[in-house]
């Protein structure tokens, strides 16, 4: 019986400090290291367990019982320790990897389409529902297409209208959209109805109304029995679509050798006095019909150009030209 009530005060030795071992841990770690010593096949409660087979048979009995009710409580007892510390563990990654959702998230800007690239859009569009298509040019143009074949001579004091930039002799950078005119013309047999949107160079000192480099819309209808009521009308159907409805348009005479007659087109909305020009029009001279091989006797046709940063700023309210190409982002992003 001695050697009953010896085991017992170990086992009651074991079992508090495993107790009170267990109420002082804080990581899973030493968890681990606290279980061998105890549960482990060399631990503690292993070692009580070899005394069984020094005691008499009915002694080994309640040994064997009192044994595994220690066991059984170290095993549920760690497992409890364990659940808590993974919660403890749970909880304080939870706090150190917290995400404030009220704070400002990082903002991406997205980009947008300049506003001339916006509007030469707008204007395409406009013109593509009234049945034109969209032609294009080169920049770079032959001296031919920009000026002989639309009825501009060498020498003709015309050409110091376009106070062009040169590439060679008889290469420039384009100063106007018309040579689109005669490459379209050369390539399709009437009725041709294109708009050319493009960029365009000329050697003027830069201000308020001038830039170097601008863009101009080209219109070119030929077809039999085109007359210049025909151009008014197209014209006064764009400026009402793009302009709204409370602009007035006016034509006044002008002169251009690619055109006969040839006219000015101003407008201004209601509210104001002020003519602004649009750019210049007219009836395709038949010169130029004869030069891409059409017969004037059968087709007519007119054509106008119009400047997009002129129709942009007329709209918008823009006062300098320069303000297009400076890439300013207070300018850019109002549109
Ligand atoms: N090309 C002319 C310019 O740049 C504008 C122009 C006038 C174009 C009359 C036309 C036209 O198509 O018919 O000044």
């Amino acid at each position: 019986m001695a050697q009953l009530d010896d085991l017992r005060k170990q086992i009651s030795l074991v079992e508090s400090d495993l107790d009170e071992g267990l109420l002082g841990l804080t990581d899973q770690q030493t968890l681990e290291t606290f279980r061998i010593e105890f549960l482990g096949r060399k631990g503690r409660i292993a070692r009580l367990f070899k005394v069984l087979g020094e005691l008499d048979a009915d002694a080994r009995a309640e040994a064997g019982r009192l044994l595994n009710a220690l066991k059984d409580h170290a095993n549920t007892a760690f497992d409890k320790c364990r659940d808590k510390l993974q919660i403890v563990t749970l909880e304080g990654r939870i706090t150190k990897e917290k995400v404030d959702l009220t704070l400002p998230g990082v903002y991406h800007s997205l980009g947008h389409l300049h506003l001339l690239t916006q509007v030469q859009q707008e204007i395409e569009s406009i013109f593509l529902r009234m049945g034109f298509d969209v032609a294009t040019g080169p920049e770079i143009e032959s001296e031919y297409y920009n000026f002989e074949a639309l009825n501009i001579p060498e020498d003709h004091p015309a050409r110091e209208e376009w106070d062009s930039f040169y590439i060679d002799g008889s290469h420039l950078l384009r100063p106007h959209t018309s040579p689109v005119q005669i490459r379209v013309m050369e390539q399709t047999d009437p009725p041709v109805r294109i708009i050319c949107p493009g960029r365009c160079y000329r050697r003027d000192t830069q201000d308020a109304t001038h830039s170097p480099v601008f863009h101009q819309v080209e219109l070119l209808w030929v077809e039999e029995g085109l007359s210049l009521a025909n151009l008014k009308y197209v014209i006064e159907l764009f400026v009402r679509e793009f302009f709204g409805e409370g602009y007035k348009m006016r034509l006044s005479g002008d002169f251009f050798p690619f055109t006969e007659p040839s006219v000015q087109v101003h407008m201004r909305s209601r509210g104001s006095s002020d003519w602004l020009e649009l750019g210049g029009a007219g009836m395709v001279d038949p010169a130029v019909l004869t030069n891409v091989g059409y017969d004037p006797e059968k087709v007519t046709g007119f054509a106008f150009g119009f400047g997009v940063e002129r129709m942009a700023m007329l709209r918008y309210g823009i006062d300098d030209i320069r303000t297009f190409l400076t890439n300013d982002l207070r300018f850019i992003e109002q549109f």
